[in-house]
């Protein structure tokens, strides 16, 4: 099943989660004090040091009951060990607020002396929704349209995971800021042979790592931009990307991060996974995470000794179960993750019925896992699924006509904006060149960000796409991948 669509403003992503920061404590401080003085490759250990302390302070001064006698319950996820202020946390709260927003000031003098661009901390452009509130008789946003340039990101990093797959590592070289849920991914706009192609590729890092962070590439055999990035992408390259995207993310599940969460995995569908089985590890101390991870061989599984190093930090809170095609030591399971293996797998393991469970990997395999899950009555709404569809995959006799018809856009209580496509024009381009400041994010009909109805006339769209086929019947289309094939209108939800 696909989860809702991932919606922005629903969530707190000012530290790239949706989960708060609590204030920081003593431990907190002390760790930040020690990172000010210690080389910035040593963070990452400190930080680790911080969260083991502060869990085992916890443990001793709450009620050991929880959380499994009040799941519903949250723990305040620490704040980021880079961003704690050792001054700020010193003064009154009426003083802290004061001197932190001097602190952003002069942050953001310095990069201007500097010449670099100030970081994007802060929306200035009014969203649609209030530009039409004021101008409803105009319809269309006065602001400049949003445009679908994808944002140029500098590759600062390029490490090779294995034989066939390579992470890169990237920032905004203005030194804008970016921000994701952890199992979202971005669109990379990739130009080869003198064409442009888009292609989804997760995000593997944490929100911990930000401004910095890292997609993992896997060759596909064939593939015509997974190659191209594995094979040329070097250090200091640029890469252009758009979102990120996507609703496969711990908030899925719910409010509250569960107690046990569940990931079945295929090959580099360890990506989106990678960053949110670290993140849940990170933040929530009451959640025990199951890896089941298929792979070919051995020298195939991406993230091999982060994964043990994960094992080590985390020991009974991650529970890692290898499976391999091939004969191996390694492997805890021999074979191919087809339904009786995933079947067996479950039963050793007793997958609850109630189990929130995130599958991703390819298709064969999630068909399998989510017909064992179900089986086992694990509730449709409890099995998250990520499926990309490799374009070269699609099979779509486009009509010949798509493009040249007159749509009518419609959007709040009274606006409309009437144009005239024009052939082969999606109905988001046609939509932006004419001003209007319409919803996406992924581009390439993944995501669920551009939906619309169709009130009348016909939109053709590439498939396969993110819709489902309930939304297809109540009469969904995807903006970014539809075409005209007549005259039509459609309203922006
Ligand atoms: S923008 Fe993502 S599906 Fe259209």
């Amino acid at each position: 099943m696909r989860v809702a669509p991932y919606n922005p403003d629903s969530l707190d992503m000012s530290d790239g989660n949706p989960t708060p920061s609590s204030r920081p404590t003593a431990i907190d401080l002390v760790a930040a004090a020690v990172a000010r003085v210690t080389p910035r490759a040593l963070h990452p250990r400190i930080d680790a040091v911080r969260h083991d302390v502060r869990q085992m302070v916890r443990s001793l001064t709450v009620d050991k009951t929880h959380p499994y006698s009040s799941p519903g319950s949250t723990v305040d996820a620490p704040p980021p060990l880079d961003e704690i202020s050792i001054v700020s946390a010193l003064l009154p709260a009426s003083l802290a607020e004061r001197y932190d927003a001097i602190r952003r000031d002069v942050r953001s003098m310095t990069r201007g002396v500097r010449g670099e661009k100030a970081p994007v901390t802060v929306d200035r452009k009014p969203s649609a929704d209030t530009a039409r509130a004021e101008n409803p008789s105009q319809g269309a946003s006065t602001e400049p349209a949003r445009s679908l340039q994808p944002r140029k990101m500098r590759v600062v990093e390029v490490r090779r995971e294995t034989q066939d797959a390579s992470s890169f590592v990237l920032e905004d070289p203005s030194g804008a800021a970016f921000s994701f849920a952890p199992g979202q991914f971005v669109t990379v706009v990739s130009h080869v042979k003198g064409e442009t192609h888009r292609r989804a590729y997760s995000i593997s890092s944490l929100t911990s790592e930000l401004p910095r962070f890292a997609i993992t590439v896997k060759r596909v055999d064939g593939g015509l931009v997974s190659n191209h990035l594995n094979d040329t992408v070097r250090d200091g390259d640029t890469m252009e990307i758009l979102g990120p995207s996507g609703s496969f993310t711990l908030a899925a599940a719910g409010p509250a991060a569960p107690e046990q969460l569940w990931l079945f995995v295929g090959g580099s569908g360890i990506t989106p996974i990678f960053s949110m089985l670290r993140d849940a590890l990170a933040k929530h101390p009451w959640t025990h995470v199951t890896l089941v991870y298929a792979n070919r061989a051995k020298d195939t599984v991406i993230f091999r000794e982060a994964l043990d190093e994960v094992s080590r930090e985390y020991g009974a809170r991650f529970r890692h179960l290898p499976v391999l095609e091939r004969q191996d030591p390694y492997a805890e399971v021999t074979g191919r993750l087809d339904q009786e293996t995933c079947a067996a797998v479950c039963e050793v393991l007793e997958v609850p019925a109630d189990a929130q469970c995130f599958v991703c990997g390819p298709e064969p395999m999630m068909d399998a896992v989510r017909a064992t899950l179900l089986a086992r009555g694990v509730p449709r709404e409890h099995i998250h699924e990520e499926r990309f569809t490799s374009p070269q995959k699609r099979t779509h006799d486009a009509p010949a006509s798509r493009g040249g018809h007159k749509l009518e856009i419609r959007y709040g209580r009274n606006g409309r904006k009437s144009l005239v496509t024009r052939p082969d024009q999606t109905v988001l381009e046609a939509g932006l060149e004419a001003g209007l400041d319409m919803p996406f994010s992924c581009t390439m009909g993944g995501c669920g960000a551009c939906k619309l109805k169709l009130v009348s006339g016909s939109i053709d769209m590439v498939e396969p796409n993110c819709l489902l086929e309930s939304e297809k019947a109540e009469g969904a289309v995807l903006a970014c991948v539809g075409c005209t094939t007549s005259d039509a209108v459609v309203e922006v939800p």
